[in-house]
Formats: C-alpha cells, sequence, structure tokens
C-alpha cells in the first residue's frame, strides 16, 4: 500500500462527476487499500477517491480518535437524511481552511463494502456529516460551496 497525493481545490478533477465501480479489480484493491492509508497518513477522517484523482465512487471514513474503524463505502447512495447539524467542517483537498456547514444530523447509506456485498451504514453527529461530505466528492462538490461565512484558517484537526 502507498500514500498517494492528494488533489487540492483548483485540481479541476474534484468538480467532476465520479462513474459507479462494476467490481473489484486488483487495481480498485489497492486503491482501497491506498485511500485508507493516505486517510490515516493525512490525519483525515474521510477521503474520496476523486482527491486522490480517481473519478469512481469510492468512499473511505474513518470517524474514530483510534482510527480502527475504517469503513468502505463503493457506490454509496443516501437513503435518508434526517435533522440538522450546524458545525465546523473541513476537508483535506483544502488545507489550512474550515468552514460552518448546516447538514442533516443523521444519515442512512446504502453501498456496497470492498467485496461488493451490499451494506447499510447509518450514523449521527460527526459520521452523518463525513458521510454527506465524501459523498457529495463523488458529484464533484466541495464543502466550500455550501459554507455560511468565509472561510477560517484552521489547526490540523477536524480535517475530512
Ligand atoms: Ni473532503
Amino acid at each position: 500500500m502507498a500514500i498517494r497525493k492528494i488533489r487540492t481545490i483548483g485540481d479541476e478533477i474534484l468538480g467532476h462527476v465520479t462513474k459507479p465501480v462494476k467490481f473489484i479489480t486488483p487495481r480498485t484493491a489497492i486503491l482501497i487499500g491506498d485511500m485508507l492509508d493516505t486517510m490515516y497518513e493525512s490525519g483525515g477522517v474521510g477521503l474520496a477517491a476523486p482527491q486522490v484523482g480517481i473519478l469512481k465512487q469510492i468512499v473511505v471514513i474513518d470517524v474514530t480518535e483510534e482510527g480502527n474503524n475504517p469503513i468502505v463505502l463503493i457506490n454509496p447512495e443516501i437513503i435518508e437524511l434526517s435533522g440538522e447539524q450546524t458545525g465546523q467542517e473541513a476537508c483535506l483537498s483544502v488545507p489550512g481552511k474550515a468552514g460552518i456547514v448546516t447538514r442533516a444530523n443523521y444519515a442512512k447509506v446504502k453501498a456496497y463494502d470492498q467485496h461488493m456485498k451490499e451494506i447499510i451504514v447509518e450514523g449521527e453527529d460527526l459520521l452523518a456529516r463525513a458521510l454527506q461530505h465524501e459523498i457529495d466528492h463523488l458529484s464533484g462538490i466541495l464543502y466550500v460551496s455550501k459554507v455560511e461565512g468565509d472561510l477560517v484558517d484552521a489547526s490540523v484537526e477536524d480535517r475530512r
């Protein structure tokens, strides 16, 4: 596995719509492993394939402090949202910045895991925010388009 280069805001690939994954090739499996390595190495809580330059519907998330609960989502689809949370959000593709974004407080997502087994992932609070943020990346949407007020300089914590 390897650390991949993270594309940053201004790179046009981040604005592109991604394609669904049809089956997991050895190459896709390596990509998923690299995405996890890259997310952990960068201290993020999530990473979407376009952020490493790949226009496929693949997301990895881990919102735990320990970094021991990776979630791999292939072709994720939000099937339910409810409630509301307003809070600070950041992105590995927008280094050093953060901004206030309002999102649903609960999200339910249908996806496939890295073995193409169908899974349902539900989350509240930070996990719900990460799910919505990462799935937005697959449609070429960055959180900066949803920020209320201005982007501010951020600490190295709370990146995704
Ligand atoms: Ni992001």
